[in-house]
């Protein structure tokens, strides 16, 4: 079991908040297998029905790419801050990829206005690409587009998907339950625009995708970053489910295999093993759909900022920590040096103007004010919260790959990550290959985390390419 880095004495008070916090954000091996076993148990039942705790959405990506992929597409990545356009060429080779891209931030607002606005935001931005970039239709007149939509979606054909629900704190009036497809469809043709919606994709699919099609090893597309999510490859054969289209089945029979986009941060939405706190129901209660994705409300980058905010205003609050200091503000000043000592706040303003090379500039006053300081103890139990934070949230990460690779009993492989915290948190992937190995109990590295190859450009581009040469 990871333990964040030991602490030195603290201060009675600290050292007892310390070891409550340390006690509920722990989550140790047994824990995590009953978590794992219980992940397995709610894949399987989303394979088999509608409406469970995860959707394990099928995404009519039925082929695996080869590598030998070709043509000219437009991608389109609706992610977390920006609406990102790309135009991708695949050559039929996969070290060979061109991308021109371009960046759209999308306005704050946007993430609770209407689907008006989503929608011409959108659409608006793709026409000022395609004009900047001087992007002509294909022979045909269109230019094919494939969607990254990162959101839960229920597809009755590829080039479909009705929203589940937002996540990521999304509030958008009028799109739940619609056909997302459809609603970019009709922006892009009250603008002429020549792109043609040929395929709709999650995230983590296209992560999987683009992934293997580089590295045959990916098992997994995952992407832990806002919000935290999978995709792999499943058996038609076992997915029940599968009969509800039992006419779009065709010729794939039991031999078929399908990308399942698992949306497994609705992990335990009815609370049976996630070890919660009540910080962890705070932020559920105050999030924009209560009861909803659990799992990533405890572990995605939209959230591990906010729970630690909520320990220390909690701490804060019942006063155990800035006590010295008044106010909590001005704890936010920072102290880059030695000064004079004559008051606590004032330490902090001198250090401007005083160096420590002056000969006498420290008053033996200053040495029982750091003796007596609690700001140093307050300091060491911030960063220990922020670890326990960031231990908790990777550890739990590894469940939801773990119970995949027991279903699909495989005991190597690359799981291909994208995401804020897989590729910016100092150490999350080394404790994900360590808590991984310790649930599956295999060798550290077996499981490797890996970087996922730009899933919601190239992702998407492959995806759009193994569409348009299935229908010939
Ligand atoms: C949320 C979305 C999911 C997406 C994930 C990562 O969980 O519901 O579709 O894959 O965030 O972006």
């Amino acid at each position: 079991v990871e333990h964040p880095d030991p602490l030195g004495a603290l201060p009675p008070d600290l050292e007892n908040e310390r070891q409550k916090l340390e006690e509920i954000f722990t989550v140790d091996t047994a824990t995590l297998q009953r978590i794992t076993e219980r992940f397995g148990q709610e894949l399987q039942q989303g394979l088999e029905k509608q409406g469970q705790n995860i959707p394990m959405n099928i995404t009519w990506v039925t082929s695996l790419p080869t590598g030998d992929e070709t043509g000219t597409c437009i991608a389109l990545d609706l992610g977390g801050t920006n609406l990102r356009v790309c135009q991708v060429t695949l050559h039929g080779d996969s070290s060979d990829v061109q991308v021109i891209q371009e960046r759209y931030e999308l306005p704050s607002k946007l993430k609770n206005g209407t689907s008006e606005e989503l929608w011409s935001f959108i659409a608006d931005s793709l026409q000022q690409f395609i004009q900047q970039h001087q992007i002509e239709p294909q022979d045909d007149g269109t230019l094919p587009l494939g969607f990254t939509f990162s959101y839960p979606a229920t597809q009755d054909r590829i080039d479909h998907g009705a929203l589940q629900t937002w996540t990521k704190g999304w509030d958008i009036d009028g799109v739940e339950g619609q056909d997302v497809a459809a609603m970019l469809k009709s922006a892009m043709e009250e603008r002429n625009l020549p792109t043609k919606l040929v395929a709709l994709t999650n995230d983590t699919t296209g992560a999987l995708i683009a992934s293997k099609y580089k590295d045959p090893d990916t098992i997994i597309g995952a992407v832990f970053g806002t919000g935290c999510n999978a995709a792999y490859i499943e058996k038609i054969k076992n997915i029940p489910k599968m009969k509800l289209y039992a006419d779009s089945r065709g010729h794939e029979g039991d031999d078929g295999v399908m990308a399942i986009n698992c949306e497994y941060g609705a992990f335990d939405n009815s609370h049976t093993v996630l070890p919660r706190t009540s910080y962890d129901e705070i932020i559920d209660r105050e999030s924009p759909r209560p009861g909803e994705q659990t799992f990533e409300k405890m572990s995605a980058g939209l959230y591990l900022g906010e729970i630690f905010r909520q320990v220390v205003v909690d701490m804060w609050r019942r006063g155990v920590i800035f006590e010295s200091g008044s106010d909590s503000e001005e704890h936010d000043t920072e102290v880059d040096g030695i000064g004079d000592t004559s008051n606590h706040n004032d330490v902090r303003k001198e250090t401007k103007k005083k160096s420590i090379d002056e000969p006498y500039i420290i008053d033996t006053g200053l040495l029982s004010q750091i003796e007596n300081d609690q700001s140093d103890g307050e300091l060491l139990l911030m960063r220990h919260v922020a670890q326990l934070i960031a231990i908790r949230g990777a550890r739990l990460c590894v469940c939801s790959v773990s119970a995949i690779c027991r279903r699909l009993g495989v005991e190597s492989g690359h799981v291909a990550a994208d995401g804020s915290v897989a590729i910016k948190h100092p150490h999350f992937q080394k404790r994900w290959e360590v808590a991984v190995a310790e649930v599956l109990g295999l060798e550290r590295g077996k499981i490797k985390l890996t970087g996922a190859e730009d899933g919601s450009g190239i992702g998407a581009a492959v995806i759009t390419a193994l569409t348009m040469s299935k229908r010939g």
